[in-house]
């Protein structure tokens, strides 16, 4: 399942993925906001987050103006790693390198179908692994307070 959210400036393009969801089968939960008047982005970028960290989603999705604010906020959440994406190259390296849990995108940014084409390129992108996962666990380690640097 895949959680996935906006504020106003986000709406406009969570719609297109969910529309797209929907016409795909693919099964998410939407957690807001529903209209374009204006409200505070980190009560519905707090939920996605958080749903993906407790494992009730499998990676999420959360839209804002720019995706700034809304990758700010999930980053604040344990065992979240959300990326602001604004194009292909990143939406797939993202995957392959960082295993990135959250994508975040603007609205006011990109278009629908950008927005489209990039969950698509993130949710069926695989995390490589490898040399790479020695540099997520430091993520990991930073996050849980107990990263050393070795000389
Ligand atoms: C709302 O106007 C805007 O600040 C918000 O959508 C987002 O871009 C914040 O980072």
């Amino acid at each position: 399942m895949i959680a996935i959210g906006c504020d106003h400036g986000g709406l406009n393009i969570k719609n297109a993925v969910i529309d797209y969801f929907n016409e795909k089968g693919v099964a998410y939960r939407d957690f807001g906001c529903d209209s374009p008047q204006s409200v505070d982005y980190p009560i519905y970028a707090y939920q996605v987050a958080t749903a993906v960290a407790n494992g009730d989603a499998d990676c999420g999705i959360i839209c804002c103006g720019t995706g700034i604010g809304v990758s700010m906020v999930a980053n604040k959440v344990k065992g979240v790693r959300a990326a602001v994406v604004t194009d292909a190259f990143c939406a797939e390296m993202t995957r392959r390198h960082n295993d990135a849990n959250v994508l975040c995108m603007g609205g006011r940014v990109i278009d629908e179908s950008t927005a489209v084409k990039l969950a698509d390129i993130f949710l069926n992108t695989e995390y490589e692994g490898g040399r790479h996962a020695k540099r997520v666990q430091m993520i990991t380690d930073i996050e849980n307070g107990n990263f050393m640097i070795k000389s």
